[in-house]
């Protein structure tokens, strides 16, 4: 398996995905090759952006599998029939089984927007608005079974500012989004993020 060769999971908007596959285009993700997006909703807007930058896509409906082991193996197999290495999830809506994590063990890394272990799950902006914290951020994490729960490559402050609604404040989210998951994206695809137990060294 070779870290180079990307896989990005998603099921939404995909504005990471794009920003990834723009780092890419630009030579910003060194030696790293998004290979393929997989997505569990083919109608949703991400599918139409890697038609766009030309990126192969494997879009399954999960209830179409008679369980979520199936619908994760046969994602298995195109990955492996890709010689993926490494698996970016953005946005990507569901938690993984052991069926996709043991194959990939230590290969597969999330964004969050915020600075966990604050503010885990679901709709982490409103979860922060709604506790009133001034500063918020993002997160970059390695998978595992939990939600949101794997260790920390790299976080992101992002400052709360008086009168912000969740749109305002996830627009600056997204924005440092943009920047760091490429950066670490990059970091990965060159086997530059060391794992030891719970803590992440990112080697020049
Ligand atoms: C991002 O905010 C990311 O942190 C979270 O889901 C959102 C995906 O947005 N995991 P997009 O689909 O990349 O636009």
């Amino acid at each position: 398996m070779q870290w180079s060769r990307i896989a990005v999971f998603a099921s939404g908007q995909g504005s990471n995905f794009a920003a990834l596959a723009e780092a890419e285009r630009a030579g910003r993700l060194g030696g790293g090759r998004i290979e393929l997006l997989v997505s569990d909703r083919p109608e949703a807007p991400v599918a139409k952006r890697a038609e766009e930058a030309g990126i192969p896509a494997l879009l399954l409906r999960p209830k179409d599998f008679a369980s979520r082991e199936l619908y994760e193996a046969e994602i298995v197999a195109e990955l492996q029939r890709r010689n993926i290495g490494l698996i970016v999830l953005a946005g990507y809506m569901r938690l993984i089984t052991p069926v996709l994590l043991a194959p990939y063990a230590g290969r597969i890394v999330n964004i969050h927007p915020s600075l966990l272990p604050a503010f885990a799950g679901k709709d982490a902006i409103g979860q922060a608005l709604d506790y009133g914290v001034k500063l918020t951020g993002v997160t970059v994490h390695f998978v595992d079974g939990g939600m949101d729960t794997g260790p920390v490559i790299a976080q992101r402050s992002v400052a709360v500012e008086p009168g912000d609604s969740a749109e305002s404040l996830a627009e600056r989210i997204h924005q440092v989004e943009y920047e760091l998951y490429p950066e670490i994206v990059r970091a990965l695809a060159e086997g530059r993020v060391m794992l030891d137990e719970r803590k992440t060294v990112i080697r020049e």
